[in-house]
């Protein structure tokens, strides 16, 4: 029987990565990066912004950029490939937008799948002028400027991306643009935005929501950052331990922002011992060590409410539940079918197949836990979905290694770090 025991720090958050690159970008002057993610995704946008005309090297296991300023990309001379990274793509297509530039943005198939409208119909409202296939997808055309027009936004989806998109289109935009969220998402490039002294309003208001003002265009002064560890990759670790016997393990300085870590309350809620020891900030965001054990997990009623501040780590979730006793419902996921893949079903898919008895009532899951027949060597599904594939390895340590994951590499796009991580944890009984 194996177990995991042990202590090991996560590789740098994915979405800090990506904005630290866009925004020291856009930054004027020098900026090392430390403990950024090498991950696919990352390396997407990485690769944009020198296509843009960025120069970006790295020396001594760091990242340096060398920002132009809110106003520095030049039009590049290839289609700028996105991948898999629909961080990338929205973040890069507002990025790009303010500036007088003509891009051509593209994905692979599942990217080429999911809706860019969210994103672009803000920019056309201010002036941006562009062609997408068949109205909402990637390849996508956009002839930028930097005449775009400041106005009040209102976000109608909870998305972080959509939200991101556009602050990074107003830091080259001359006046007042106006962000109004209603459901809270996470807050990276604010915070990051705050550590790099720029200066907009970030403001309460009333039914829990926030507005956001900018007042560009911007000069940004290059400032080094360093990459907090990623609490969703942490998420796979946590969950491991809670549901094998004998486990105990510590992830070290990892990224505590309370917009990400929503799923250690819900674990806890469901009888998770899980211990959390604050220890430093880094360039905006605290950190501290998780310690999880294992324990006995018992269903819960998870609020559609939550939804946004869970959104990657449902597929774990999940997991704990299948391991849980009694009934697990997590309502309203109608997000997690926009995601790399349709993720209720690659979970609903994958589980049914391993006997366990589970129902999808519009876009609610409901999971009963243990009550699968311990179905041996059986074939996961993937769906070319690193977060499934990630969620399923977890799982398989209580299946002894018996299940065979279909696609492995696809966990590089967000965590090359996993397989070798993982194996420091595990230990024979
Ligand atoms: C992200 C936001 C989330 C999340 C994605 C990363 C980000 O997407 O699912 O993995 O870095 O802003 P949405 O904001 O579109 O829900």
């Amino acid at each position: 029987m194996l177990k995991l025991k042990g202590s090991i720090k996560v590789s740098g958050d994915k979405s800090i990565s990506h904005r630290a690159l866009v925004l020291s970008a856009m930054s004027i002057g020098k900026s090392t990066i430390s403990n950024l993610l090498e991950s696919d995704d990352v390396m997407r946008t990485l690769n944009n912004l020198r296509e843009l005309g960025i120069k970006i090297e790295k020396k001594n296991n760091k990242w340096i950029v060398f920002g132009n300023g809110t106003n520095g990309f030049m039009e590049p001379n290839r289609v700028l490939d996105c991948g898999n990274s629909g961080t990338t793509a929205r973040l890069m297509i507002g990025a790009v937008s303010s500036n007088s530039i003509k891009c051509t943005f593209t994905g692979d198939d599942s990217l080429s799948k999911r809706s860019m409208s969210r994103v672009t119909k803000h920019l056309e409202k201010i002036g941006a002028d562009i062609h997408l296939t068949k109205g909402d997808y990637l390849p996508l055309m956009i002839n930028g400027s930097d005449k775009l027009l400041p106005i009040k936004h209102v976000m109608e989806k909870a998305s972080a991306q959509v939200k991101s998109a556009i602050i990074l289109a107003g830091l080259n935009i001359h006046g007042r643009t106006t962000i109004i969220e209603s459901t809270k998402t996470r807050d990276h490039t604010e915070r990051l935005m705050k550590y790099l002294n720029i200066n907009f309003k970030n403001k309460k208001i009333k039914n829990g929501g926030k507005q956001i003002e900018l007042n560009g265009p911007y000069e940004i002064r290059s400032k080094n950052i360093n990459v907090a560890s990623d609490p969703s990759s942490a998420s796979f670790f946590i969950v491991g331990a809670l549901i094998t016997p004998n486990s105990k393990v510590t992830l070290k300085d990892v990224m505590l922002n309370p917009t990400r870590t929503a799923f250690i309350k819900i674990l806890k809620e469901m009888g998770g011992k899980i211990k959390i020891k604050k220890t430093k900030k880094i360039c905006g965001e605290n950190v501290g060590d998780i310690t999880a054990a294992f324990s006995n997990l018992k269903g819960l009623d998870i609020p559609a409410s939550h939804s946004a501040l869970l959104i990657d780590e449902y597929p774990i979730l999940s997991i704990a539940a299948s391991q849980a006793s009694g009934r697990t419902i997590m309502n309203g996921l109608q997000e997690l079918r926009h995601k790399e893949s349709d993720r209720i079903n690659s979970i609903a898919f994958n589980l049914k197949k391993l006997g366990f008895r589970l129902n999808i009532k519009n876009n609610d899951l409901i999971i009963w836990g243990k009550t699968n027949k311990r179905i041996r060597n059986a074939n996961i599904k993937t769906f070319n979905d690193h977060r499934i594939a990630m969620s399923f390895s977890i799982l398989n340590i209580i299946y002894d290694n018996k299940l065979k994951i279909d696609n492995m590499k696809c966990i590089a796009i967000s965590y090359p770090k996993f397989e070798n991580h993982l194996k420091l944890l595990l230990t024979e009984h």
